[in-house]
């Protein structure tokens, strides 16, 4: 073994493979259509808890049409802010499908990011009006920006009403994300303002396991969709129970969550995104209906798009490569 060597990609040797988005939303359609016709290993995430709302989850996949095989051990902790730290850090390592061997570990604060954002993207390509053109985000954080640019790729966004609790870090957010999509973006007061009058409305703000809900009932129009990445946090049960169709992108984590304490006021999903892209179950089927995705995040997103990045990164030089 003392030759094997892996790449080690640092957060910022991800950053400088800059994969673009309408990749990563076409590889986690690859793989949600294998996860749909069963193709995909993903036994459900397990994790340890050092703190209250705070999480270290391992996640490993296994999608045999991408030769994907690793894993995640990604922590998310709510009150990182205070001290000036991301919300999410972790590591990823791939193995080679053939031996076992690894041979990339890289920083998963940019996949996660970006595979996030691209699952909304993806969901909403099935739920979402064709048409829509005006998005609401709630909460200018990492995955404010990410799911934006993701549905930016995909739907003729105008206009974006964005409204984060911190004035300055939503200010930051309407300057920066205007400048980089070059669309016309508005921060508002009021969470409200952010809903009723978008086609498109991401909430990211922190998961609590008792969460402290905003959104109401008939803020989301008729027609509109919603992506819920902060999973139940930011939307009362009424206006989850008005949803004409709600989607998910694991039923298993679903109920799992469900078991340990999360979504006690939402009702279950109808279907996976598994079951969506592969035509088992449908997407939206009349302009008027209200749709909501709540995908809680796979291990399968995140091992679709990390053999993309190895593979340009090799061809660009970029990393380190270390003995094992
Ligand atoms: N479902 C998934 O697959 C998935 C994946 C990654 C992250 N997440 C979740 O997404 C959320 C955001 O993660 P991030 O990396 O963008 O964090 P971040 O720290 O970059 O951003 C969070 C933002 O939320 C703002 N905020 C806090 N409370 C708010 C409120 N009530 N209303 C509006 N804004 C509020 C903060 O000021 C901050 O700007 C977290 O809950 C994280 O666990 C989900």
């Amino acid at each position: 073994m003392a030759d094997q060597r892996f790449l080690y990609l640092s957060q910022a040797d991800v950053a400088r493979v800059n994969l673009d988005m309408a990749t990563v939303i076409n590889l986690l359609e690859v793989a949600f259509r294998e996860k749909g016709t069963g193709n995909v290993e993903m036994p459900p995430k397990p994790g340890v808890h050092t703190m209250p709302d705070a999480f270290i989850h391992a996640m490993p996949a296994y999608i045999p049409a991408l030769k994907s095989a690793g894993i995640k051990w990604v922590s998310g902790y709510p009150e990182n802010y205070l001290r000036k730290l991301p919300y999410i850090s972790g590591l990823l390592i791939l193995n080679d499908v053939e031996t076992g061997i690894p041979y990339a570990v890289m920083d998963c604060a940019w996949i996660t990011a970006y595979r996030t954002g691209a699952a909304s993207a993806l969901a909403a390509k099935y739920l979402a009006r064709s048409d829509s053109k005006t998005a609401g985000i709630l909460a200018c954080g990492v995955q404010g920006r990410t799911n934006l640019e993701a549905l930016k790729v995909l739907f003729p966004i105008r206009r974006v009403y964005a409204y984060d609790i911190i004035p300055e870090v939503q200010q930051r957010y309407v300057e920066e994300m205007s400048a980089k999509l070059g669309i016309e973006i508005i921060g508002v007061n009021e969470p409200k303002q952010a809903v009723v009058d978008s086609d498109l409305v991401i909430t990211s703000g922190p998961i609590l396991k008792h969460p402290l809900p905003t959104i109401r009932k008939d803020w989301l129009q008729p027609g509109a969709f919603g992506s819920a990445v902060d999973f139940d946090s930011y939307w009362n049960s009424d206006a989850l129970f008005q949803m004409d169709r709600i989607s998910t992108d694991d039923h298993a984590q679903f109920h799992y969550y469900k078991s340990v304490g999360y979504f006690q006021t939402t009702p279950d999903p109808y279907a996976d995104l598994g079951e969506i892209v592969t035509g088992r179950k449908p997407g939206r089927l009349s302009p008027t209906e209200r749709t909501l995705a709540m995908n809680l995040g796979l291990a399968m997103d995140d091992m679709a798009v990390a053999p993309e990045i190895y593979r340009r990164a090799k061809a660009m030089g970029i990393g380190t490569w270390l003995n094992l």
